[in-house]
């Protein structure tokens, strides 16, 4: 039998993983496969404990376990420590490593699109676990000034702190705050669910004053076009939507397991002819 990798999460019927991973696998020549655990919440300790007793080469973890996982693993990345969460576990002679490609993955995406981050005023909206993933690789990145806003400010301040951590300078403000400050910002990102599917017509934001010369961003993928890059695009500014994300943080999970590059415009429209 081959390497067998697989995905941790609850539920996990619709992910596309498999899919992109199975492919990537046979079209490399790799003999290994990949399949969906779903795994109760109650049930993490015993789920690791079962990727030692039947020698599983690696997995993806995805909500709710992402932070469930890590008392559980032998080493974490720094990265992955920094974001405190786990998307990827290496099984590497029964040393279970933990780390986290999906903050990196939504960076190179960010990065086929716009060139150096360096000078970049980023606007972050929401605080949440996707949030931290993206903030934390944008820092270690390094831009030039971070303002997040959220529905609850109080939860942006472990952001901001690890901000102040890499020297950059960071606030929060309210919504309408950022609204007004709209075209300060030169890259907008959502990490909020407020526009997925199936509330399509929901919008983080108003883009009332939006530029052309600015970027807005959504990690959501499904719908692939948000009303809040909708509006964008309608107003001239460059959008830049949650596939991308998807596919890298895939990839460079796939890159930690086989040391191997899959092709990732092959993954990219397994995931495109999926959504439709
Ligand atoms: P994820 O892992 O997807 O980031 P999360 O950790 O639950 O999920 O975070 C959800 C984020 O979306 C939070 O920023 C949340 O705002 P609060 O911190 O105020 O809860 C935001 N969010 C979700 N639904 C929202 C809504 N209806 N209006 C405004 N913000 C919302």
């Amino acid at each position: 039998m081959g390497k067998v990798f697989g995905l941790l999460g609850h539920p996990v019927g619709h992910s596309m993983s498999p899919l992109i991973h199975n492919d990537a696998f046979r079209s490399l020549g790799i003999d290994a496969s990949y399949h969906a655990f779903d795994v109760r919440p109650d049930q993490v300790k015993e789920a690791i404990e079962g990727i030692r007793a039947l020698g599983i080469a690696g997995c993806n973890v995805t909500v709710p376990h992402k932070v469930a996982v890590i008392p559980h693993l032998d080493k974490i990345d720094e990265e992955a420590e920094q974001i405190g969460a786990v998307n990827t576990i290496v099984n590497e002679d029964g040393c279970l490593i933990g780390y986290n490609t999906d903050g990196r993955g939504y960076v190179e995406s960010l990065l086929e699109e716009t060139n150096a981050l360096a000078d970049k005023h980023v606007l972050m909206i929401g605080a949440g676990g996707a949030a931290r993933g993206v903030v934390t690789a944008l820092l270690r990145e390094g831009i030039g000034k971070l303002t997040m806003t959220n529905r609850t400010l109080e939860k942006t301040e472990p952001l901001l702190q690890l901000a102040r951590e890499f020297a950059t300078d960071a606030e929060a403000i309210h919504k309408q705050e950022a609204e007004g400050r709209l075209a300060e910002f030169t890259i907008i990102i959502n990490s909020t669910s407020i526009g997925m599917s199936p509330n399509v017509e929901e919008i983080p934001l108003s883009l009332e004053r939006i530029t052309s010369d600015q970027v807005v961003s959504d990690l959501i993928y499904n719908p692939l076009e948000t009303k809040l890059l909708k509006e964008a695009a309608m107003r001239g500014a460059k959008t830049v939507n949650g596939v991308g994300m998807f596919v890298n943080q895939a990839a460079l999970s796939f890159q930690h397991w086989t040391k191997q590059q899959p092709d990732r415009n092959r993954m990219k429209n397994i995931v495109l002819e999926k959504l439709g």
